[in-house]
């Protein structure tokens, strides 16, 4: 089997490091990794499988320089637009963990689980597009439950863990709690978040858009339909919660079709990457606290609605930084290998 050259660019953020725990944990045909970020990184190392790896410097040339063939890119947005190109151009085949190409028509947005195939269509731009971290956890559900009763409509409230928004989002909960034991907390600055997130929920993610949804809401709305590749109506509501990792979601979903809770749970105990923890007696049901570092999707309170037949309720978690992110997009790697060799 053919052995890549794989970069990470964005190695020392959340994203970048869970990337390279993940690999750790795999068995992925690496011939080497380099680890890439700022300037202000560069020279720094990290630990990979016991070996020291020398972070580089992110350049126009450095693609080309390491003969880079798989660039998993979770540095932002910004980064993205500015170096994609260049690692495509190089040859290499890009996984975007931002937003900045997944709306474009020529760029696959994938969820290994929902739309392999997809992944096919990478060779028009070089690009393939992970979907935002709420999206990839929620499309894993909806995508058997569709099958089976043809999905219309979702209805989700979010709980997003500030992981979400990166190292320093994390650092500020954690400050802002240490202040509040200090007695400190009304002199605590808030930088990542529009408000003191500690003690607190936020019902703004990203922007807001003139339609009154925030930029984080319609990437959830958007994002759904074009991996799911159907006109179903979304209406999402996205929230931070002071936790530091795991999202939560609760979902109502409105088919066509009649519905039955318990062949529902049935089905998706079988769907890949999902795991049921649905025992209400026991008080067993998904949380963020038991998510962390897993690469399932956990799902649970699942319930037929009071009043419609077609409706059906239900709690999802999944660890943001993994499943949301680095586990897709080492997935879409993955997949992307299986590809080449056939
Ligand atoms: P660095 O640590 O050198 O700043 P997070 O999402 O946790 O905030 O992490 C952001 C990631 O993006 C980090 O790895 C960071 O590297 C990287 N990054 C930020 N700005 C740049 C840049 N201009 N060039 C390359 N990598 C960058």
């Amino acid at each position: 089997m053919k052995k890549y050259n794989v970069a990470v660019v964005g190695a020392t953020g959340a994203v970048g490091e869970e990337i390279f725990r993940i690999f750790e944990e795999i068995d992925f045909p690496f011939n080497k990794i380099v680890p890439l970020a700022s300037e202000r990184s560069a020279g720094n190392t990290i630990t990979f499988n016991d070996n020291t790896l020398v972070i580089k410097e992110l350049t126009e040339t450095i693609f080309k320089e390491e003969e880079i063939e798989i660039a998993l890119f979770s540095a932002g947005g910004s980064i993205s637009e500015k170096y994609a190109s260049f690692a495509a151009d190089a040859g290499a085949v890009v996984i975007d963990n931002t937003s900045h190409f997944r709306m474009n028509e020529d760029v696959p947005l994938v969820v290994p689980e929902v739309n392999p195939l997809e992944i096919n269509e990478w060779k028009t731009t070089g690009i393939i597009a992970n979907p935002n971290c709420s999206t990839i956890q929620m499309v894993q559900v909806l995508k058997p439950l569709d099958e089976a009763y043809d999905l219309q409509r979702v209805d989700v409230s979010t709980y997003q863990a500030t992981s979400g928004g990166g190292k320093e989002a994390m650092a500020e909960l954690v400050t802002q709690m240490q202040d509040f034991f200090a007695f400190k907390l009304d002199d605590s600055e808030h930088k990542a978040f529009p408000h003191q997130i500690a003690l607190n929920v936020i019902p703004q993610i990203d922007v807001f858009m003139e339609n009154g949804y925030t930029k984080e809401e319609m990437k959830m709305v958007n994002e759904t339909i074009k991996i799911l590749g159907k006109e179903v109506e979304v209406c999402a509501t996205c929230v931070r919660v002071p936790t530091l990792r795991g999202h939560a979601e609760s979902l109502t979903l409105t088919f066509d079709a009649d519905v039955d809770a318990n062949e529902a749970r049935e089905l998706l105990s079988k769907a890949p990457n999902i795991i049921i923890i649905d025992n209400p007696a026991e008080s067993e049901y998904p949380m963020p606290a038991a998510c962390v570092d897993q690469n399932e999707t956990f799902v649970g309170r699942i319930r037929n609605d009071l009043y419609r037949k077609n409706v059906l309720n239900m709690f999802i978690v999944a660890d943001n930084l993994r499943v949301g992110a680095a586990t897709n997009a080492v997935r879409i790697a993955q997949k992307w290998v299986e590809m080449q060799e056939q």
